[in-house]
């Protein structure tokens, strides 16, 4: 643990997957850390990453002003880690994404925060689904807010705790085939969690990153190679088989009215674009990180899908 600093780090999101990590992250390398949340009692658990008081958690409704100027007071640097994958009634991607990020940034300005730090998605600018447009206005919003902001475009990220390859791991369990939306070519280069909290944490630490970064693993798979590396992964496979489009968007249009949707019309719409690295950009090359392979880590945490956990071998888990 390095020395603790007297700089305190805003982080909004921090409860969640990946700003967890960053929570960890900046706590190993002695700031304070303000968790910004909804739901104080669902940051408790990030306190025991630093030592006693260094990780505090700061309840607000991210919509209220005052709370915002209240969270950011003091404050040296901001981590903006807010995001959704569906909408509901009462969660909009437009307020989370773009109306609260321009909330933040905009009272950090007026708060004398130096450092912005925000955490938006790849292919964002040439998506078309909703997620991808307003992550996309998010990023300008920013950027049009706070002069020097950091903008981090992770390609979709995998961890012990990721909604991706847990997610299809499991379906492996319960579903007698599974669906290759659009022929399943659309390509993704999975990112490490550790690596994109790494990223967030340099933009703090150092004074020599501003504008965007895209965040990509050292691997492009389409969607159908993810689904091969997880059938080897948890020693089980099941068929494949292509739903076009339109046939995909109509499943959706049912399993997205689920409270906890599986597949929304939105995501659909978001793999027609491929999730990858535009060459236009800043990588992890610009910030000295060499990113973390999918079969270092995945197999480890997907074992517990595997017939036999752990030390099951791959005859017995298909059997
Ligand atoms: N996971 C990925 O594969 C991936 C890939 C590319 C980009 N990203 C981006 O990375 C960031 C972090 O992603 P994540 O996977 O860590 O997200 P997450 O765990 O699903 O959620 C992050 C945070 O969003 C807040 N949140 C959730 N629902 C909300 C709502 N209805 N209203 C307001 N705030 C809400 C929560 O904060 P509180 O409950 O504490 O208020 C939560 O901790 C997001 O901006 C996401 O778009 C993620």
């Amino acid at each position: 643990m390095a020395v603790l600093s007297d700089k305190i780090i805003c982080v909004f999101g921090g409860t969640g997957f990946v700003g967890r990590y960053i929570v960890q992250a900046l706590a190993r390398a002695g700031y304070r850390i303000k968790v910004v949340t909804r739901h104080a009692e669902k940051a408790y658990f990030l306190r025991t990453y630093g030592v006693v008081g260094q990780v505090v958690p700061f309840e607000a409704d991210y919509t209220h002003e005052a709370d915002l100027a209240e969270a950011l007071r003091g404050a040296y640097a901001v981590v903006n880690c807010l995001g959704v994958l569906y909408e509901t009634s009462k969660q909009k991607f437009n307020d989370i994404h773009n109306h609260v990020p321009e909330l933040i940034a905009r009272h950090a300005v007026k708060e004398g925060v130096q450092k912005f730090v925000h955490i938006s998605a790849l292919a964002c600018e040439r998506g078309q689904s909703r997620y991808a447009q307003t992550k996309h206005s998010g990023e300008e919003a920013v950027a049009r807010e706070f002069s020097g902001a950091v903008i981090l475009r992770p390609s979709v990220i995998f961890g012990s705790e990721d909604e991706f390859f847990n997610k299809f791991a499991g379906m492996t369990s319960f579903m007698p085939f599974l669906p290759l939306i659009g022929g399943g070519q659309t390509r993704f280069q999975p990112v490490y969690v550790e690596d994109v909290a790494q990223a967030a944490a340099r933009a703090v630490i150092e004074d020599d990153m501003e504008g965007i970064y895209e965040l990509a693993g050292p691997e492009t798979m389409t969607f159908e190679e993810i689904y091969k590396r997880i059938f080897a992964y948890v020693g089980k496979s099941r068929p494949l088989l292509t739903a076009p489009w339109a046939l995909a968007k109509m499943k959706a249009a049912f399993l997205g009215m689920l409270p906890h949707p599986l597949l929304t019309t939105d995501q659909v719409e978001s793999l027609k674009t491929d999730n990858v690295t535009s060459g236009a950009e800043k990588t992890f090359t610009d910030i000295g990180i060499s990113p973390t392979a999918v079969d270092l880590i995945v197999p480890a945490y997907l074992s517990r899908f595997r017939a036999g956990g752990r030390f099951g071998d791959k005859k017995k888990a298909a059997a």
